[in-house]
């Protein structure tokens, strides 16, 4: 069975963004409808869409719902307001890349055709934004392709957060290479972390994973070493929020741990991205700015109080796991194997991941 679609565009240029309310998964599947640039940025910020590849599609569509009211006021008033709905939809959320890169890419195009009226220019972003779907969904399928071969016939396979259809267009990264083997008639089993303190792992893997009759067995982030130790797992494949130039990956708080964890049981650790993913404008993954959330997801989750009240909380929602824990990436243009700057650029043509109006 396909899993429903995260996100897409009803109507035509005068529509509006429907998207899954990612919040409610497991338990309810329903759609949201966000009509104003302001609903996108708190479906954003809520993570009622979340993933990188799809937050930057959602902030594409964000633009064409924020520009609607001023296709008669001018040109001039037209291009000011939408720098003023790229800046502000920039504020929603600050790892995931693909945000900055559709927001750029947004912004290019409307410079392209700043010559033709206010309303031609919103339908060449809609038709920009869609675009931006599109080739989201036809990269996750090459990434299925490019990393199938790596998950083994009557293997384990570890996942932690969501990288599948939820997080991108569709089909996923980290799991469209596991959806990929599946098609490949491989057997094997997957250890989905449920990836405190949003449970990502829990609440949205195990049910894509489900949907689609894959053999998932969900685990806490604690056992990932036990299950490991045990010998239960032959690859990790997760998925990335920002990837530097040398290969440096930021991803849900806990790939970094569950990278060394790999590493310490001689597990390969693959990360699988979209060129959409990379920011080859920062060296090294110092520099990727590691979002800090609501303590209340730590102490309240889901509505129930588990810690004491005024509690110091510490909550990055990020971690970044350096290039040399990881075995392979796993990109639309095939594997990137070693993971280092001289291998990233031989595989990423110049214009790829480099940001920049
Ligand atoms: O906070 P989230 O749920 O947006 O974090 C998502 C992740 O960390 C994913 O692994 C990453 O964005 C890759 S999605 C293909």
């Amino acid at each position: 069975m396909q899993t429903p679609r995260t996100i897409h565009w009803i109507g035509d240029s005068s529509g509006f963004v429907r998207l899954i309310d990612q919040t409610l998964l497991p338990t309810a599947l329903q759609y949201r409808d966000c009509r104003t640039a302001e609903e996108v940025w708190e479906a954003i910020r809520s993570l009622r869409v979340r993933g990188a590849p799809a937050i930057g599609i959602a902030a594409a569509m964000g633009v064409v719902v924020g520009l609607q009211g001023y296709v008669v006021g001018g040109r001039d008033v037209f291009l000011a307001r939408l720098d003023e709905v790229c800046a502000y939809l920039r504020t929603s959320r600050p790892t995931a890349v693909n945000l900055f890169w559709a927001l750029d890419r947004m912004q290019r195009r409307a410079r392209e055709l700043a010559a033709l009226s206010p309303r031609e220019i919103l339908d060449g972003l809609l038709h920009e934004a869609l675009t931006i779907e599109e080739e989201d969904r036809r990269m996750c399928r090459s990434i299925g392709e490019a990393g199938a071969d790596l998950i083994r016939d009557g293997s384990g396979v570890l996942t932690h957060c969501n990288a599948g259809g939820l997080a991108t267009a569709d089909y996923g990264t980290a799991l469209a290479v596991i959806f990929a083997a599946s098609e490949k008639g491989r057997r094997f089993v997957v250890y989905a972390d449920e990836t405190r303190p949003l449970l990502q792992g829990a609440r949205l893997t195990a049910w894509e994973l489900k949907q689609r009759g894959i053999n998932v067995t969900l685990i806490c982030d604690s056992m990932a070493a036990q299950v490991m130790k045990e010998g239960r797992v032959q690859a990790v494949v997760v998925g990335a929020d920002r990837i530097a130039a040398n290969g440096d990956t930021a991803n849900k708080i806990g790939t970094y741990g569950v990278a060394l964890l790999a590493r310490a049981h001689d597990i390969p650790f693959y990360v699988a991205a979209p060129s959409s993913t990379f920011d080859l404008n920062l060296p090294t993954g110092d520099a990727i700015p590691i979002e800090q959330r609501d303590p209340r997801e730590v102490t309240h989750g889901f509505g129930t109080q588990t810690a004491p009240d005024g509690i110091h909380v510490y909550n990055p929602a990020f971690d970044v796991t350096p290039h040399e824990l990881i075995t392979a990436l796993i990109t639309e243009k095939g594997l990137i194997q070693p993971v280092d700057a001289a291998n990233i650029r031989r595989v990423l043509p110049l214009d790829v991941g480099e940001r920049g109006l």
